[in-house]
């Protein structure tokens, strides 16, 4: 299956500018790009930070901009985002059974789980035995198939000065509970820190995050105050198959050059 991750993309009421970025434009030139080039994608899924401040008129902006979006749609909510807000203005959304804004998808390629991390008033997440309850479930549901998960905090140190303090809250048991899967993790798809990251933890689970569909940093592991950047608006094509998972960023507003020629190989 194919899978669209945009992440942070920090909407804000029509006109304001984030860190020098102007989000409803990054989001819409980002949402033009999916739709002329991967209209057979199966679902699309924003790993949090949707919105600045969390204020309706943004996630009234959101979902304007993301109804022409023929597939699947699944949203996280981030440290910037607000609960409440975001339930007034997808009030179909899924959610659990505690009004966490938790799901998770049965694909011919595993179950696909949606965490929520967000905690009112924090930077960093929480994951706190109340949503761990929907997760026990979700993976004891899921038995012996792998399992893909989708964050917006990312649940181990992500080795960026910046997030030192920041990252979730939960003393490793998000990990522990996934290492210990009986089906395997696929991979953990994040967000969060703003610029792409890949790596493997130390029980062997995959993870990486896309960039910011809005302001990035200048990647700068040791700087705790790293400067943003604007950029041309990103996404990710994840491909989930009989291959595992393999993720690709792609660019939206780039001047091609010159065509490569065909390689026939061998
Ligand atoms: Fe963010």
């Amino acid at each position: 299956m194919k899978i669209i991750q945009l992440t942070d993309t920090h909407l804000m009421p029509p006109g304001a500018v984030v860190n020098g970025v102007d989000p409803e434009r990054q989001l819409r030139l980002a949402v033009e790009d999916i739709l002329a080039r991967h209209g057979d994608a199966d679902l699309m899924v924003i790993t949090g930070d949707l919105c600045n401040h969390g204020d309706p008129e943004a996630y009234a902006l959101l979902r304007e901009i993301l109804a022409p979006v023929p597939f699947e749609l699944r949203l996280l909510i981030g440290n910037h985002d607000r609960r409440p807000e975001f339930r007034d203005a997808f009030p179909e959304h899924p959610v659990d059974g505690q009004g966490f804004v938790q799901s998770f998808m049965d694909t011919d390629h595993g179950r696909l789980l949606f965490l929520d991390t967000h905690e009112a008033g924090m930077i960093g997440g929480l994951y706190g035995a109340d949503r761990m309850a929907f997760l026990d479930e979700a993976l004891a549901g899921a038995g012996d198939v792998p399992v893909t998960v989708f964050i917006h905090h990312p649940p181990f140190d992500c080795g960026i000065g910046h997030f030192d303090k920041i990252g979730l809250h939960d003393d490793g048991a998000l990990m522990q509970r996934l290492g210990a899967h009986a089906g395997g993790v696929r991979h953990i798809v994040f967000g969060h820190i703003h610029i792409p990251m890949a790596g493997t933890a130390a029980n062997g689970i995959a993870y990486s995050s896309g960039q910011a569909t809005g302001h990035r940093f200048i990647t700068d592991l040791a700087d705790p105050c790293p400067w943003w950047t604007g950029g041309n608006p990103t996404y990710r094509i994840l491909l989930l198959d009989g291959h595992g998972l393999r993720a690709y960023t792609a660019e939206t507003s780039q001047l091609a050059t010159s065509r490569a020629a065909r390689c026939e190989g061998p």
